[in-house]
């Protein structure tokens, strides 16, 4: 399969990268961002980094025709662009909402009119979220509250898009919490991290899990159209145990 990972600079695409190098079902991944990526540092078991090609788009709300053709024939595309709270204060405003809500919206909309080689399945695309994100606009929460509205919007276009398009596409929206290195924490940030986390009142999700249940429902289909951090946890876990083939499937909820 192609798989498309649009913001593959980041934290989450790296590590999504390293897993898919390993991945035999997965035959080309299409590394989207705006700067050359380069294959991981740390590569797993039995990697084959030629399936790895690195695109660079310099505006994601204009797609070049080149661009456009390196991503035809898609089969799931998992997009991990967006202005994290942490960033905020490096963009104004109106860039946070462009790159985190319209850029997705963009991407969905350009991708989904490619030509994709004759394949009849519908494709997949997963939008990351977070698990604080709210798609009632009339519910601002106290803390963060323009954000967080910002974030419930973009997740209500992408999961209409879907709707609207005729069966040519499924969406799903992942929303995780904090999302944790464990290797690279010190047991001082770890604590740090866990009372931040506790006075937020977020779970947590280690970024070789949320990656493995990326991958799992990239490839296998979309359990459900929202995974909430335990979902992503419990499939992700599973994916790992059963190796890079994901051959157990993750059990299922009911
Ligand atoms: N990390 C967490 O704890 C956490 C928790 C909950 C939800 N999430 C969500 O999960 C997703 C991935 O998170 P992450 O931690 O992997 O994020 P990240 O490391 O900050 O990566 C974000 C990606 O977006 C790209 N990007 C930022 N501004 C851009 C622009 N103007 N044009 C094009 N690309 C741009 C970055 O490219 P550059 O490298 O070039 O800047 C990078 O590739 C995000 O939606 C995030 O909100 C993360």
């Amino acid at each position: 399969m192609k798989l498309i990972i649009a913001g593959s600079s980041g934290f989450v695409a790296t590590e999504l990268i390293r897993q898919a190098l390993s991945t035999p079902s997965i035959t080309e991944i299409i590394a989207l961002g705006r700067r050359e990526t380069p294959p991981p540092n740390k590569l797993g078991p039995n990697s084959d980094v030629t399936k790895l090609r690195s695109v660079v788009l310099g505006d994601f709300l204009s797609y070049t025709d080149e661009v456009k053709e390196s991503l035809e024939s898609a089969d799931a595309v998992i997009w991990t662009i967006a202005i994290s709270p942490s960033k905020l204060s490096t963009v104004t405003w109106e860039e946070a909402c462009v790159i985190s809500r319209d850029y997705a919206v963009k991407g969905i909309d350009t991708i989904t009119q490619l030509p994709r080689d004759g394949k009849t399945e519908p494709l997949r695309f997963i939008y990351m979220s977070g698990s604080n994100a709210v798609r009632d606009q009339t519910k601002k929460p106290l803390l963060m509250g323009d954000y967080l509205l910002m974030r419930g919007d973009a997740e209500t276009k992408i999961l209409n898009y879907a709707t609207t398009s005729n069966g040519t596409v499924e969406t799903q929206v992942t929303k995780t919490g904090i999302i944790e290195d464990p290797v690279q924490l010190s047991v001082v940030s770890k604590l740090g991290r866990a009372f931040l986390r506790s006075l937020v009142g977020l779970p947590k999700i280690n970024v070789d899990v949320i990656a493995a249940a990326l991958l799992d429902q990239a490839i296998n289909g979309f359990e459900k159209d929202t995974l909430l951090n335990e979902d992503l946890v419990r499939i992700g876990e599973a994916r790992l145990a059963a190796g890079a083939s994901g051959q157990n499937q993750a059990p299922s909820t009911g």
